[in-house]
Parts: C-alpha cells; sequence; structure tokens
C-alpha cells in the first residue's frame, strides 16, 4: 500500500528498462505525495497512517531522501519502519538494474552501503531492531517469495 501512488505513474516510466531522466525522476517521485492523496481522504486511523507512510516511506535519516527532505524524527516512526522494509524487499528481489540479492548481501549493503543504500539512510535505533530480526525478514521474504 505504501507504492500505491504508483498507479499514477505512466508506464513508459514506471516500466522503463533503463535509468531515469531527471524529468522521469522528478515524476517518479510523485508516487509518495499521490498516495498520500489517495489514502488521505479517509476517516479510518489505518489509512491515516497509510497515508504518512505512502507520503514519508523514501525520506531518509540523513535528509537525503524526498519528497520533502525530512530528517530525523521529523520521518514519522511508521515511515521509518516501512523504510527499511521496503529497502530489505528491494534488495532482495530482481530489478531491471540489478539481481536479487540473498540475504546476508543485503544484510550488508543495508549495514555497510553499496553507493547506492548507506547505513546513514536509516534510523539507527530501526535498524537494531532490524538486526536483531533480520532472521524473520529472510523467513518471510522467503514464505511469500
Ligand atoms: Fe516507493
Amino acid at each position: 500500500m505504501h507504492d500505491i501512488g504508483k498507479i499514477g505513474i505512466p508506464d513508459h516510466i514506471l516500466l522503463k528498462p533503463s535509468s531515469f531522466t531527471n524529468n522521469e525522476w522528478q515524476i517518479m517521485q510523485t508516487h509518495t505525495t499521490m498516495g498520500a492523496e489517495i489514502l488521505g481522504n479517509s476517516q479510518s486511523p489505518y489509512l491515516k497512517m497509510g497515508s504518512e507512510i505512502a507520503l514519508n516511506h523514501h525520506e531518509r535519516w540523513n535528509g537525503s531522501g524526498y519528497p520533502n527532505n525530512k530528517r530525523g524524527e521529523a520521518i514519522p516512526l511508521a515511515a521509518r519502519i516501512v523504510n527499511i522494509c521496503d529497502v530489505y524487499d528491494a534488495l532482495r528481489s530482481k530489478r531491471s538494474y540489478k539481481p536479487a540479492f540473498n540475504h546476508e548481501k543485503t544484510l550488508s549493503i543495508i549495514a555497510h552501503g553499496d553507493g547506492r543504500t548507506q547505513a546513514e539512510h536509516f534510523d539507527p535505533a530501526i535498524f537494531e531492531i532490524f538486526k536483531h530480526n533480520q532472521h524473520l525478514f529472510s523467513d518471510i521474504f522467503e514464505a511469500y517469495a
């Protein structure tokens, strides 16, 4: 549900196998604000939280994320949690620009970075909880692969 705003992104961008132009990247980033709008008009506390997550799931602890370059605890806690889950899933999955990585390589990238992902992107407290429960991430990923 965090990526529901992608229904508003044209297929030629969403499905593009090569890297984005600057303009395409700007459009791609709007999946956060569109997702927040789609979920934001409900009275349901779950959908309100979903809207907050959709808006903030690409913000990064060090302020280098989007769409609002929020930093640290200015990023809602639920979005900080979904962020590390989303990165784990993306690293474990095959993408047009990368192969699927195994659990160990994924852990290493989240902990130490790889040029694209950096350890500074994650709330250190959330990262510690992730590390203590990393076997559950692997179990869940493999159960639903
Ligand atoms: Fe996203």
